[in-house]
């Protein structure tokens, strides 16, 4: 896969959505395609289970459904939109990734790391984020902001509508996960003016991916990556190594074991109409 995949988390109201669009500007000014996509949803059928969750339908259910219906969204986004656009050679952007589901299902809720881990794979299969941006924000400025934002119009969705406490443990989760995976994530402080922070994101993305930088080649894509050294390539698999402390195997076998086994699974995700968002 040619394409880049660049992930935004945090709390509510830290500014995913606002900065996404910003780093889409940046990354067009730069001639590169952006897809921008958000989770829960971002396909049809992830959509269709983004309502389930967001309208707080499965939290009764507790927070090991939530799990395994994020996972199936997140499958369906990954087969529909992300996999085809990173296969085209374009930088998909996610508001919201695995991430949420570790911090929210996991860490602030009863989901277990070895559940949550077999979910991942399900779900990304051999797709996995190159950087993940993480806006760290004081829960009460996001909470205002969210506040701010809804101005009487609608209500809060059933995570928005957590008490402070529970926001101060996904922060805390948040922060953790970056702890354990410096490759991969990057901590960006949220609580500046939307200009700071998207320029402390850009300097983020073009140190960790350097060629983001650049006008992408006229070449064919993987004739552009040829030229690159192993070390080049080596030093963009960011996750790679913090995913073999986690879950006790790199990221290079995970694309190896699922290329040798699911093969069928893949031919038949792809045999499966079309509903690109
Ligand atoms: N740096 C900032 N300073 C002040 N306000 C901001 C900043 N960034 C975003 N906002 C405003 O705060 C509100 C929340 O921002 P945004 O929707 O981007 O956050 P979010 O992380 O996507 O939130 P959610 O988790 O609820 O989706 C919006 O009204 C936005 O305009
Ligand atoms: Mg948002």
């Amino acid at each position: 896969m040619t394409g880049h995949f660049i992930t935004l988390e945090g709390g509510e109201g830290s500014g995913k959505s606002t900065q996404m669009r910003f780093l889409e500007q940046k990354l067009n000014a730069n001639g590169h395609e952006v897809v921008l996509t958000r989770e829960p949803g971002g396909s049809p059928g992830a959509e269709a289970v983004r309502h389930v969750l967001l309208s707080g339908a499965a939290e009764r259910f507790g927070s090991e459904m939530e799990a395994l219906l994020f996972a199936a969204a997140r499958a369906d986004h990954v087969d529909q939109v992300i996999r085809p656009a990173l296969q085209d050679g374009k930088v998909v952007i996610s508001d919201r990734f695995f991430d949420s589901t570790r911090v929210y299902q996991g860490a602030s809720g009863k989901a277990g790391d070895e559940l949550l881990q077999t979910l991942e794979k399900l779900a990304c299969f051999d797709v996995w984020p190159q950087l993940t941006i993480i806006l760290d924000i004081d829960p009460e400025t996001g909470l205002s902001r969210v506040t701010r934002r809804l101005d009487g119009k609608g209500a809060p969705d059933r995570f928005e509508k957590d008490d402070l406490e529970q926001q101060e443990i996904r922060r805390a989760a948040y922060l953790a996960i970056a702890e354990k995976e410096p490759e991969r994530c990057i901590v960006i402080d949220a609580n500046r003016s939307e200009d700071d922070v998207a320029e402390d994101i850009w300097q983020a993305v073009i140190a960790r991916l350097p060629e983001l930088a650049a006008k992408p080649s006229r070449k064919k894509p993987a004739q552009a990556r040829s030229s690159r050294t192993a070390a080049d390539v080596k030093a963009e698999a960011v996750g790679t190594t913090t995913r073999k402390k986690r879950s006790g195997s790199s990221r290079k076998e995970d694309v190896g074991s699922a290329a040798k086994k699911p093969a069928a699974r893949r031919r038949s995700r792809k045999d499966e109409p079309g509903d690109k968002a």
